[in-house]
């Protein structure tokens, strides 16, 4: 009996034994993940980011602990923070095929149809076929110079706005001003003519911007039922895709029929160059009405406010700077002495170079998308001797790479002169500047985005003195950025000109 109670307690021991060393046998190894501030349950690391809405800028402080590749749980999504030019080259070089996929919460997977669009898409053929067209039919740089009479003839009507207010001895809201230039200049790009449904557009735009600068509890906790049900940012971020749909499915069609009416005029602009491929049926992937409408929002999205935000950090900077400012409106009045408007024959020479660096500069220390968009990790694998799972989603702080003094002397100073005689450009190579992004993923939006911004501040530079309102000191113009993807200057920059060299026809 005692025997039987032995036999059967041994084999009870050796199952328990068998199945532990199973078990341990197959678990996976042991990740080396990168450092990263201590979790909480359920709501992972989002504590460290405190009170601040700007999440580049304590996400930049945390990476100064904890390292250039960061560990972030936003809730439950696990996430890695890039934060010095050589993690950068990693990631966006070395590995790029890894990590060329877009990280895409709820709210913007549901802001992009599902992932249809180009910009979120997840990496694939696809995603390929969409960049194709974009770069070689929609932002080539023929198709960005055919569009040099609409901005001249935008640029000519700020500048008069800007004129009128000056003749009133009234202040100007800068932010609102370049704000409606951009916008209408990059409509008549987009679609050819003036569009009625621009301020509809604009509202549901704005609104569903708005929805991504939340933290949603729908997507910090992608997993739970119920956090899917209380989230609001994506059934909001739904209404206003729906809204944006309808506008550009009208729009679309009014352009059909134009065309139908043989209006040939139709086809100058983006929309029109996508009605004739979707004629021509010559792309590798149908161009359907859907897709095209995916298309045109991403073109609007990525190009309007990050072009937008880029000219008014400019100005704002310059009137934080006088010297800058005086030595830039120098030389743009002596390059063009006796001219009464500005054309972009103008600009493209190389009188106009120290204004490109003001450009460049303004880009290093207000990067208009400052976490870049976000990437995801497609395989596991291996970066500076960590492991980094397949599925993390990839934050590169560009924000903290531009202002990082290893890299940049008086890294807080707005001084162009820091470009004069650099090969640092915007193609992507330098990863200590990196505006645009890099690798596969890069903006193909560069040029149009350069083009609206310069023969602008160029005109805004020539035309005008600036003046803070009474009282104002440079240094009291702030340099606060709004929450969200996109870092647009938190407040109005409002400013007394003051004509110096009149307009053309004033
Ligand atoms: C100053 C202006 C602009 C800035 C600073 C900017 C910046 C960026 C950045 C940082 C990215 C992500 C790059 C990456 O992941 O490595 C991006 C992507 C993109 N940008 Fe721009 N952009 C600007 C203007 C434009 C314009 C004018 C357009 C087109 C009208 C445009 C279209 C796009 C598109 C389509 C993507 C997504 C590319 C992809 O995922 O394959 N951008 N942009």
């Amino acid at each position: 009996m005692e025997d039987k109670m032995l036999l059967a307690v041994t084999v009870v021991v050796l199952l328990v034994v068998l199945s532990k060393l199973k078990s341990f046998l197959a678990a996976k190894p042991k990740l080396k993940l990168p450092p990263g501030p201590w979790r909480l349950p359920v709501i992972g690391s989002i504590h460290h980011l405190g009170t601040s809405p700007l999440i580049y800028r304590a996400l930049s402080k945390l990476a100064q602990k904890h390292g250039p590749l960061m560990t972030f749980h936003l809730g439950e999504v696990p996430a890695l923070v890039v934060s010095s030019p050589e993690a950068a080259q990693a990631v966006m070089k070395t590995h790029d095929i890894s990590f060329a996929d877009r990280f895409a919460n709820s709210t913007l997977a549901t802001l992009t149809y599902d992932r249809t669009d180009l910009v979120f898409a997840p990496y694939g053929e696809r995603w390929r076929q969409l960049r194709k067209i974009c770069v070689l039919e929609m932002l080539s740089s023929g198709r960005v110079q055919s569009f040099r009479r609409i901005r001249e003839e935008e640029v000519a009507r700020f500048m008069q706005n800007v004129a009128t207010s000056a003749a009133a001895g009234a202040t100007v809201d800068l932010t609102k001003g370049i704000s409606k230039f951009v916008n209408d200049a990059f409509v008549m790009e987009c679609v050819g003519s003036r569009c009625k449904y621009q301020d509809e557009y604009l509202d549901a735009f704005h609104m569903a911007v708005l929805q991504t600068s939340v933290l949603s509890v729908a997507d910090l906790f992608p997993s739970s039922r119920i956090m899917q049900m209380l989230g609001t940012a994506p059934r909001k971020a739904l209404a206003c895709r729906e809204r944006i749909q309808r506008i550009l499915q009208q729009i679309i069609q009014e352009k059909e029929e134009a065309l139908d009416r043989g209006d040939k005029t139709a086809y100058d602009s983006i929309l029109g160059v996508l009605l004739r491929l979707q004629k021509e049926r010559s792309t590798p992937i149908p161009l359907t009405n859907d897709t095209i409408v995916t298309l045109m929002f991403d073109l609007f999205g990525a190009g309007s406010d990050t072009s937008s935000t880029a000219l008014t950090w400019c100005m704002a900077e310059l009137m934080r700077s006088p010297a800058v400012m005086a030595k830039a409106q120098a030389k743009v009045r002596e390059a063009y002495k006796g001219k009464s408007a500005l054309t972009e024959d103008d600009i493209a020479g190389e009188e106009l170079s120290y204004l490109k660096l003001v450009v460049k500069e303004t880009l290093r220390l207000h990067t208009p998308a400052p976490l870049l968009l976000p990437r995801q990790c497609r395989e596991t694998c291996q970066i500076m001797g960590y492991d980094i799972p397949k599925g993390t989603a990839v934050f590169v702080n560009v924000w903290a790479i531009c202002r990082d003094p290893k890299y940049w002397d008086d890294a807080e100073e707005f001084k162009p002169e820091r470009f004069e005689n650099s090969n640092l450009d915007y193609k992507g190579t330098n990863f200590e500047y990196l505006p645009f992004g890099a690798g596969r993923r890069m903006c193909p939006g560069v040029n149009l985005g350069l083009a609206n911004i310069e023969l602008a501040l160029a005109s805004l530079l020539y035309h005008f003195d600036w003046k803070l309102p009474d009282g104002m000191k440079p240094k009291d113009v702030d340099v606060w950025e709004a929450e969200g993807l996109i870092a647009k200057k938190k407040t109005g920059l409002i400013l007394h000109p003051v004509t110096r060299i009149a307009l053309a026809n004033s």
